[in-house]
């Protein structure tokens, strides 16, 4: 029902739905080797609201699941403990941020970083690592929900290649460390790669959903974005076809 609204909001505003692609599976178009595909691998998509994970094994997606937890709770968390409006907590864990707190500190007053308060002009001193002990304690959790969904899926000690990370919150400094802590697999964070032109600004897990997207659009040879006649070209499949498409949605998307 959810996904009925959606396709009929997304018409509404003119633009036509060509296939449906669940995100993981998206971003892991962009980020996985066939390799780390045949081996076994988890792909892990920390977004917002939600994470989402795909297990593949033997080349193929064997498992897809969706954790309701994403960076918004990290944020929600910060708000919550330090009493500071949404902006500063996001603010603050984007700019301070670990999923690792460490040793309390010896410099107490080197700790200390002023912001603002819910009070117009009054400033609060709050320490670094009593943020980094919440944001810990959040990223631990969805640690042990990454955990929970790989023994439900049957694939515990089957992921030889182990973790790649994908979406904004993958970006959260030490991550990927405290999930190979964890976990005790390999986990490194995907970034797109083969990527020309472009190159530079899509270098960033944030854009691995993106530019998987496009991918899968080159590889599934999707006919009928653009207009029909488009689609009898002799260059139906592949990268060429796809960027005259594009430039083709961005002229309807650009006044
Ligand atoms: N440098 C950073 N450090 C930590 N978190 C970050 C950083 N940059 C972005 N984020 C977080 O990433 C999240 C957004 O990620 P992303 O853009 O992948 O989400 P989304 O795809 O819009 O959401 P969802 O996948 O849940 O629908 C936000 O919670 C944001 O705070
Ligand atoms: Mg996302």
């Amino acid at each position: 029902m959810a996904i009925q609204n959606l396709i009929k909001s997304v018409q509404k505003s003119g633009v036509e739905i060509d296939d449906l692609v669940l995100q993981p599976l998206a971003s892991g178009e962009a980020v996985l080797t066939a390799e780390d595909k045949d081996r076994g691998v988890m792909l892990v998509d920390i977004g917002g609201g939600t994470t989402d994970v795909a297990i593949f094994v033997q080349g193929g997606v064997w498992h897809t699941s969706v954790i309701p937890v994403g960076g918004n709770h990290f944020t929600n968390d910060i708000t919550y403990v330090l009493h500071t409006p949404h902006n500063t907590a996001e603010y603050l864990k984007i700019k301070y941020g670990s999923a690792i707190a460490g040793e309390p500190p010896t410099d107490v007053a080197g700790d200390q970083i002023e912001i603002d308060t819910l009070t117009v002009g009054e400033q609060q001193k709050i320490s670094r690592h009593l943020l980094n002990e919440i944001v810990q304690a959040r990223a631990e959790q969805v640690v042990e929900m990454i955990y929970n969904e790989i023994k439900r899926s049957g694939y515990e000690g089957m992921l030889p290649a182990g973790i790649v990370l994908t979406g904004g919150s993958a970006q959260l400094p030490r991550f990927d460390e405290l999930m190979r802590e964890m976990l005790g697999i390999p986990v490194r964070i995907g970034v797109p790669s083969d990527l020309h032109g472009l190159a530079d600004s899509l270098d960033s897990p944030s854009y691995a959903t993106g530019v998987g997207l496009l991918r899968w659009g080159a590889r599934h040879g999707l006919a009928m974005i653009g207009s029909p006649h488009q689609s009898h070209g002799g260059e139906r499949n592949g990268w060429g076809n796809v960027y005259e498409r594009f430039k083709g949605w961005l002229r309807e998307f650009l006044p």
